[in-house]
């Protein structure tokens, strides 16, 4: 494994990468799985913070946003950013059914915030820095968060992402998945930012699923990895990994592992 090749580095055209997004936005709570542990760490750094500004950069469908307004009372404001036009209106849609009113969109890239100079307490994104040119999001986010504040990056390291199931078991998963970065190029580009780490942490989560569900999410594209491969390789791929996964687990209904993330804090 793997016995499928590819030719070069792999890089989808941004529109092709835009057009991903647009696609999965209605589906994409039903295939993705929600980390809760970062939101409960993300609250209690803030504890001490009243009427608290923050933007969600690259906040998609706003499940993590969702989160985050259950979490704190009605003076607590977000700002939805995201460059999707479709991951946007069904954020909306969601919110305004659910009454919600202490939010805003705003259709933007992340590399050039439509926020206001030293305006947030605290800027967020997850799982979504690898899509960002990260000198400027860093730049942007120094530029708009107040003297104190804190910007929270949750994603996985290329080395997490090699370890999860679909790592192990889809060909060419790691090959194709050249976004991610790690920690220590993470650090770097911070540094270079002119900001700091002030704690990091790596959640671990153990997995269950089905082998039904694995391949139904795949085939959603739940990651965008999957909407790198051309429509034949993925196909071939995808057939690899059912194998794969019948060789390794005895209850297909059964299939474990562990997902790990991190979750940086970062401040001016
Ligand atoms: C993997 S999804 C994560 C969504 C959400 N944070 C979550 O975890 O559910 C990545 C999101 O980043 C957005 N995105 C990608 N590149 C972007 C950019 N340059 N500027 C703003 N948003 C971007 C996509 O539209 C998508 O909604």
């Amino acid at each position: 494994m793997p016995l499928l090749k590819i030719k070069s580095k792999i890089k989808l055209k941004p529109e092709k990468m835009y057009n991903h997004f647009s696609t999965i936005a209605s589906k994409y709570q039903s295939v993705r799985t929600l980390d809760i542990k970062p939101i409960l760490h993300i609250k209690e750094k803030l504890a001490q913070k009243e009427k608290i500004k923050m933007a969600d950069v690259g906040c998609g469908d706003g499940r993590y946003s969702l989160e985050l307004l259950k979490s704190f009372d009605d003076s607590f404001y977000i700002n939805c950013v995201d460059y999707n036009k479709n991951m946007l209106e069904t954020l909306e849609s969601n919110f305004r059914e659910r009454n919600i009113a202490n939010f805003c969109v705003l259709q933007s890239d992340a590399n050039s915030l439509p926020l206001h100079n030293n305006s947030m307490d605290c800027i967020v994104t997850f799982n979504a820095v690898h899509h960002f040119d990260i000198t400027k999001f860093l730049s942007e986010s120094l530029r708009s968060l107040k003297k104190n504040g804190s910007l929270f990056i949750y994603t996985r390291l290329r080395s997490q992402n090699n370890r999860s199931v679909w790592g192990k078991y889809f060909p060419l998963f790691t090959d194709m998945e050249n976004r991610l970065y790690e920690l220590n190029e993470l650090e770097s580009h911070i540094k270079d930012a002119g900001m700091k780490i002030n704690f990091n942490r790596v959640f671990e989560y153990s997995r269950v699923s089905s082998l039904d569900r694995l391949v139904q999410q795949a085939e959603n594209k739940h990651y965008s990895t999957f909407a790198l491969y051309e429509k034949e390789l993925f196909l071939k791929s995808l057939e690899i990994f059912k194998q794969n996964i019948k060789n390794n687990f005895k209850d297909l209904n059964q299939v474990n592992w562990f997902d790990e993330n991190i979750l940086l804090e970062i401040r001016k």
